[in-house]
């Protein structure tokens, strides 16, 4: 019979069920030797030493405590860190790659869900339909002059990453004129995808929506400004799906609040927002809760990506979300 490599997850225990309802359980248990039957969610849990100590695999997702040098140390026999969500950055870093330890990430699989939910903001907001439902639910219906339509609308682009490429790709196919801005995009790439490559200002200049896809890294910090909102065409819509640190939210609210731009956020600077920010009451700023990546019944995409991945790793076969030391800088 077939060696399995020893493996243990390692993730909230109330979200691995759905991430790893039992078919796929069953497929990762056949694919490798779990040593708990329970996800661990503290790697100093005196009874995991032993395990720690002949693991070859770890599956980690969300709340995976952090891969600390310590805990590498209890662990001499890891090879693969299978991570069955999006960002790796909370739980691995350098002293990781250092061991020699392949990492994976499910990021590929939890951008669907993102991009479909920015395609439909998109769509929503040319539309003006969040004002307009306010409005219906008030009692008024909107006269001709009241509606508006999305063709010949032109969408920014922030962030040719994963998600933004994918955004993207479906903009062109949809007839929309795409701006991008992204320091890290080659001409070349960006003719490819349909998309004018412009700097921020002009992105932010020429846009009647701009969407934000970058991630959360020191140099995108407020990367969307009092100055780059007052850019913004007379109403443009902000639609950020990325992280809230790439706006000033109080220079978003302030230019919300004059009535001359609309904002669409799933994600906020605090997230949550405290009760009685500016931003909650506002009738043009249409808030959501994180809730555009990977939710309820779209979890298991992840474990299913995660799965196929540790089937891809135990055959000896390449690894379709592999993050390497050299991305993780630039990495959401
Ligand atoms: N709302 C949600 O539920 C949700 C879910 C998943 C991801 N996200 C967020 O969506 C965003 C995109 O995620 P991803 O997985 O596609 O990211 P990613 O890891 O692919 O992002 C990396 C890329 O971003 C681009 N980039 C880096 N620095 C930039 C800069 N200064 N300006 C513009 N572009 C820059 C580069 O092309 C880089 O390769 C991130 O902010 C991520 O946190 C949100």
């Amino acid at each position: 019979m077939r060696q399995r490599r020893p493996g243990l997850m390692a993730m909230s225990r109330s979200v691995a069920p759905a991430v790893f309802p039992p078919d796929l359980l069953t497929r990762l248990a056949d694919a490798l030797e779990l040593l708990a039957p329970e996800a661990t969610e503290d790697f100093d849990d005196p009874a995991l030493r032993e395990r720690l100590a002949s693991v070859e695999v770890l599956v980690t997702g969300w709340s995976c405590p952090r891969l600390t040098a310590p805990v590498l140390d209890a662990a001499p026999r890891l090879r693969a860190v299978i991570h069955a969500a999006g960002s790796v950055k909370a739980h691995v870093g350098a002293e990781v790659f250092a061991r020699g330890v392949a990492v994976s990430s499910a990021a590929d699989a939890n951008a669907g869900p993102v991009v479909d939910y920015t395609l439909a903001v998109i769509t929503l907001a040319g539309k003006r339909a969040f004002g307009l439902a306010n409005a219906y639910a008030a009692g008024r219906f909107p006269r001709f002059a009241q509606r508006h339509g999305n063709d010949g609308r032109t969408v920014g682009v922030l962030g040719a990453s994963r998600i933004g490429r994918r955004v993207i790709a479906r903009l062109v196919a949809g007839g929309y004129r795409v701006l991008v801005s992204d320091p890290y995009l080659e001409s070349a790439h960006a003719a490819e995808l349909g998309a004018e490559q412009v700097d921020v200002d002009e992105l932010c200049r020429r846009c009647d929506v701009l969407t934000l896809h970058a991630p959360q890294l020191p140099e995108t910090h407020h990367l969307i400004d009092e100055r780059r909102l007052a850019l913004l065409p007379d109403g443009a819509v902000v639609v950020n799906t990325a992280r809230g640190s790439l706006v000033d939210s109080d220079a978003l609210a302030r230019a919300c609040a004059t009535g001359r731009i609309d904002a669409c956020l799933d994600v906020t600077d605090p997230e949550p927002l405290p009760v009685g920010h500016p931003l909650r009451a506002l009738p043009n700023v249409w808030i959501t809760p994180h809730v555009a990546g990977a939710q309820g019944s779209e979890v298991r995409r992840l474990g299913e990506f995660a799965v196929a991945e540790v089937e891809r790793f135990v055959a000896g076969q390449r690894l379709l979300g592999a993050v390497h030391i050299d991305q993780l800088q630039l990495l959401a």
